[in-house]
């Protein structure tokens, strides 16, 4: 039978990506976002590459992020459906801000994850998978990350998402009904191979995919890197780039394992993550040749708060989800650079191209990603 699944923050970069896999493997999705720093053209784009499975799909706008009003939605959307499973993606993720503007994100990921969590128990869902960050480990003293490092985050973003992982810990510990999956995400990057969905930054990107995509198209000029002395193999630093279809796919293993009969999983924690470690220049010169573009840099400083090296140990997410991402940095660099010529400005028009004309030559060009997608059922 199909199961019905609630995604909060499901038109974001991630979301819209798993949204459309979830699709793709016969649930039922309802999503809800507040479009803050997203597009609700990423939901008709979903809607359109899942093709007959799009009916599927319904979107609730949030119109506000103020505490009460988000419980209402909650509330109204569980009244109109029995959800097998939420997934939570909604929340604020830019680094740099969550310094400028703590309570901000205090409010947004760790009261908005406690008044879903309590929206979820008064209708009987007890089974989440939660989006969490490999920012929750800091700066590790050695590399692979397992899942029992220290956790240890240097920034308030970090450490809304270590709250929301201990708040549902203890819930566990309080009702073990709860079923928990915590996803603690690498670098995600990389595009739906149809060029249709991608990530599309408000401002000055903080990322450095993103940056390097926007010097490709001429939108900045250079790009920085934040660092050229580390104990690396360049002197730049070293990250787990993991292509956003992976990274959709394992939401998909992780509901799997929610659903396993008799499963009980409790509240357990998974890197998603490819084991590797890819530096700033390797994903330069992997972009230029994916692009044809030549990316002019500087050398920089070092950015506060940047550990060295971060990468995954993916053992865990291997063996207990059955779970391995399959692409790398060349198909990462592939799919953003596709994605950053057929839509310069993000999911904002451009001058020439309709929303319809994008749609029709970007899915005929590129059907053959169907083949690719991992179905589940
Ligand atoms: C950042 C966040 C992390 C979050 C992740 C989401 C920080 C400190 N950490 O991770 O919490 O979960 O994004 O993807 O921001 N770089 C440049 N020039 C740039 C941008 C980045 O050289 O213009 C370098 C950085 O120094 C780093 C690497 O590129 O070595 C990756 O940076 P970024 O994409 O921002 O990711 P993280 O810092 O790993």
């Amino acid at each position: 039978m199909s199961k019905s699944i609630l995604v909060t923050g499901g038109a974001g970069y991630i979301g819209s990506h798993t949204v459309l896999q979830l699709l793709l493997s016969g649930c039922h999705v309802a999503t809800v976002d507040n479009l803050d720093n997203s597009s609700e053209v990423a939901i008709s784009r979903v809607r359109h590459l899942a093709g007959d499975s799009g009916k599927h799909l319904s979107f609730h706008k949030k119109k506000s992020n103020e505490a009460r009003l988000k419980k209402i939605i909650y509330i109204k959307i569980f009244l109109n459906c029995r959800f097998d499973a939420v997934i939570h993606f909604a929340g604020s993720k830019a680094v740099g801000e969550s310094v400028a503007k703590p309570l901000l994100y205090y409010n947004n990921n760790v009261i908005g994850t406690i008044i879903l969590l309590e929206v979820m128990a008064a209708y009987g869902c007890k089974k989440l998978v939660f989006s969490s960050s490999a920012s929750v480990y800091g700066s590790p003293d050695r590399v692979p990350c397992t899942e029992d490092f220290p956790l240890a985050p240097m920034n308030p973003y970090g450490q809304t998402k270590l709250m929301a992982e201990d708040i549902c810990r203890d819930l566990h510990r309080s009702d073990p009904e709860w079923q928990i999956m915590l996803l603690r995400y690498f670098n995600p990057v990389g595009a739906h191979p149809s060029g249709l969905l991608g990530e599309d930054p408000r401002g000055i990107p903080n990322n450095l995919m993103p940056y390097v995509q926007q010097v490709a198209v001429e939108r900045r000029p250079t790009l920085t890197v934040f660092g050229n002395n580390y104990s690396t193999k360049d002197g730049t630093g070293v990250r787990d780039y993991i292509h956003v279809v992976d990274l959709a796919d394992g939401h998909n293993a992780a509901l799997n394992k929610l659903f396993e009969k008799d499963s009980k999983i409790g509240c357990e924690a998974y890197n998603l993550g490819t084991g590797k470690g890819t530096s700033v220049l390797e994903i330069v010169s992997a972009f230029e040749k994916a692009s044809g573009k030549k990316i002019p840099l500087v050398f920089g400083e070092r950015r506060p708060g940047d550990c060295e090296v971060l990468y995954a140990a993916t053992t865990k997410a291997e063996t207990q989800l059955n779970w391995k991402a399959k692409y790398g940095i060349e198909e990462m660099c592939r799919d953003q650079w596709n994605w950053a010529c057929n839509n310069p400005y993000g999911y904002g028009k451009s001058d020439s191209n309709t929303e319809d004309e994008i749609i029709s030559t970007k899915t005929k060009a590129s059907d053959s990603w169907f083949s690719d997608v991992c179905i589940t059922s």
